[in-house]
């Protein structure tokens, strides 16, 4: 599918964004794997998500949907049973990965797989906790590449120093945790976001948070809750850039989840001088939600890198934009995460947003731009089949002068199928 976008005259109005999609994987996995019902309230409804939920009832799991409510009676830590298909996970990292922690634990043969893209990700930084954990699991290439085969068996725990802050990296290991032979402590290297220890935390696991420490004793049987996910930050960052950036904007966005592990967009937009206001903060459910309102503001230029990096690495594309339009240079470094995604998003976004005319310097672990070199044109550009990639392009589109057309448009499907509705109802 294409799109075509013209330049915006200003945004304004009242929005809500696509659920958030790292807590909706979570509380699928995890309420399957508690005993009773639990229910999940606001799960995104988005194509990641159904690749999660497919591969959950593939292993037994009973998920109904009920108005708009999914229920999920969990039959406990080992009441999953061994499926008699591959598990395609589609385009869904955070699916394969996750279910390769829970999986290497249990008591039966899976294989897990992927769509083009997926089959090309590293799955390395999960095998390798796996393998020290004692499971035995095989891949494409050395065991890098899916599709994976596990031959569940019963784990050890272990210490593992993370070498990358990846919050699916200490998923995957604490998922296999839970079933495992004594403790396991996981340390990162920086904070990445940290929703599956909310959740266990409010489930009932024997977890401990201690800055970049978790240590997790299994045995005990996780409780089943009832979730309300919050709006995506990540699918809320697309709206904060836009309405910065289109003069005379004015938005409201309503319940968004601002865990602080994951507002390193809106730290680093006020960084630049972006108008970004949160009201109306409570807790539900271990998770942080407000309200963003966002006015138009001129930015400058900021350097970043280190601990901010895994508190927006989602949201980098869409910052470059920012940054395309800031007074001055800008310049991300220690983002080389973003080549693994779900496509290489360094170059993918100094491709696209070279064709529209930004002076981007693609470095080996981010970018360099130098802003406002001259204004942004419109121009045929590609999303890669990248979701991010797509929305980010549209946002720059809505300041670039004449019209932008971005092929494969219909990647917004896998976190946010309702972006262009959105967008063409806060467009002036
Ligand atoms: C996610 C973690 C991040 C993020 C991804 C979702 C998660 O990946 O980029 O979109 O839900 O755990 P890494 O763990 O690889 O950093």
């Amino acid at each position: 599918m294409n799109k075509n976008i013209s330049q915006a005259k200003s945004l304004k109005g009242e929005i809500t964004v696509a659920a958030d999609k790292s807590i909706s994987h979570r509380a699928v996995i995890f309420s399957a794997l508690a005993r009773g019902k639990s229910v999940i309230r606001n799960l995104l409804q988005a194509e990641d998500i159904q690749s999660t939920c497919r591969c959950m009832k593939d292993l037994g799991a009973d998920i109904q949907e009920i108005n708009n409510t999914l229920i999920i009676n969990g039959g406990g830590l080992q009441g999953l049973k061994e499926p008699d298909r591959v598990l395609d996970c589609g385009n869904s990292g955070t699916t394969m990965r996750l279910l390769t922690g829970l999986l290497s634990a249990q008591s039966f043969f899976s294989v897990l797989a992927g769509d083009h893209s997926l089959n090309h990700r590293p799955m390395r930084r999960v095998i390798e906790p796996m393998q020290l954990m004692g499971a035995e699991l095989q891949g494409r290439q050395g065991g890098n590449y899916p599709p994976l085969a596990i031959k569940g068996k019963k784990l050890k725990g272990i210490e593992y120093l993370s070498p990358v802050a990846s919050a699916q990296v200490k998923t995957t290991i604490m998922l296999a945790a839970l079933n495992a032979d004594g403790v396991t402590e996981i340390w990162e290297p920086e904070k990445s976001r940290d929703h599956s220890e909310n959740m266990l935390a409010a489930m009932g696991a024997s977890i401990k948070v201690d800055g970049l420490r978790i240590h997790l004793q299994p045995g005990k049987e996780l409780s089943a809750q009832e979730f309300q996910v919050p709006g995506d930050i990540s699918a809320a960052a697309f709206f904060l850039v836009a309405a910065t950036i289109v003069p005379g904007s004015e938005l409201k966005i309503y319940n968004v989840g601002v865990n602080p592990t994951r507002t390193g967009i809106i730290d680093i937009l006020q960084q630049m001088g972006a108008n970004i206001k949160l009201e109306n903060q409570r807790t539900i459910g271990g998770e942080i939600m407000a309200d963003i309102i966002v006015t138009a503001a001129q930015l400058k230029g900021v350097k970043i890198a280190g601990e901010v990096i895994p508190r927006l690495i989602d949201e980098l594309p869409v910052l470059a934009v920012a940054m395309a339009v800031a007074e001055g240079e800008s310049e991300v470094r220690e983002a080389g995460e973003l080549r693994i995604k779900e496509t290489d998003r360094i170059a993918a976004i100094c491709s696209e947003l070279g064709k529209m005319g930004v002076a981007i310097t693609e470095l080996e672990d981010g970018f360099r731009i130098k802003g406002k070199e001259q204004p942004l044109k419109g121009a045929k550009v590609d999303s890669h089949g990248d979701h991010r990639i797509a929305m980010s392009l549209a946002v720059a589109a809505l300041v670039a002068e004449g019209e932008t057309t971005i092929s494969n448009a219909g990647a917004v499907d896998i976190s946010f199928p309702t972006f262009w509705d959105t967008l063409d109802k806060i467009s002036r």
